[in-house]
């Protein structure tokens, strides 16, 4: 049976892309129903128009009601959030606790927020990388699921480590998503659990 998932979206959308082409290679065993952006100008609603599939920006006064009415209304299993630039409230954490995952440039708990890249240059780390979360109400909280580790190059700058940190959250988003969509991956509490295991931390995923 194909989950069907909802993207959140506000701006350019590759993690968007990474996450349709590999549902059109069948290997997330989900249907993306929507893409919902913050931004009427996000470059990834293109994306989704171009594919086809359903797009919708909740705006203000309460994108909050907006959203939890459209994730409702399309039985929404899944809400990947890829890029939101929006802190989701209780009313949609709330009811969907367990169903949301968000991917994040940085190793958390480390550099939560924005300007990661930056951060982490800033703060001489010999290395960074991504997260996939299950999100919470809390900015970038939430129990960890795959994270993948990118060393800090002597010659980087910041597009050159985004880049480089990018390429693997083009990798682990997918693979959490494939996990969640299988029926693999699940959230009891604040306890990940992940092929009938308990997580102590998030899974190290092996970077080519
Ligand atoms: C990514 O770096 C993602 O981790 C962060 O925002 C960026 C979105 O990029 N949350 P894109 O829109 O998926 O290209």
């Amino acid at each position: 049976m194909s989950v069907p998932i909802a993207v959140l979206v506000s701006g350019r959308g590759s993690n968007l892309r990474a996450l349709m082409e590999a549902e059109d290679k069948g290997q997330l065993g989900c249907s993306i129903r929507c893409v919902i952006s913050s931004n009427s100008e996000a470059a990834a609603l293109n994306h989704a128009n171009v594919a086809g599939i359903e797009t919708c920006v909740c705006a203000k006064p309460d994108p909050d009601a907006q959203l939890l009415e459209i994730l409702e209304q399309q039985e929404i299993a899944l809400v990947c959030m890829a890029g939101y630039m929006r802190i989701l409230s209780p009313a949609i954490t709330t009811p969907y606790a367990g169903r949301i995952l968000n991917i994040h440039p940085s190793l958390l708990p480390r550099y939560p927020g924005l300007h990661t890249h930056r951060r982490v240059l800033e703060a001489g780390d010999a290395e960074h990388g991504c997260t996939v979360h299950f999100a919470t109400a809390e900015l970038d909280g939430g129990p960890r699921i795959i994270q993948a580790t990118v060393p800090v190059l002597s010659d980087d700058d910041e597009d050159t480590l985004a880049a480089r940190v990018l390429e693997q959250e083009h990798q682990i988003y997918p693979q959490a998503v494939q996990w969640f969509c299988q029926g693999e991956l699940r959230l009891d509490g604040d306890t990940v659990w992940l092929h009938d295991q308990q997580l102590e931390g998030p899974i190290a995923h092996a970077v080519a």
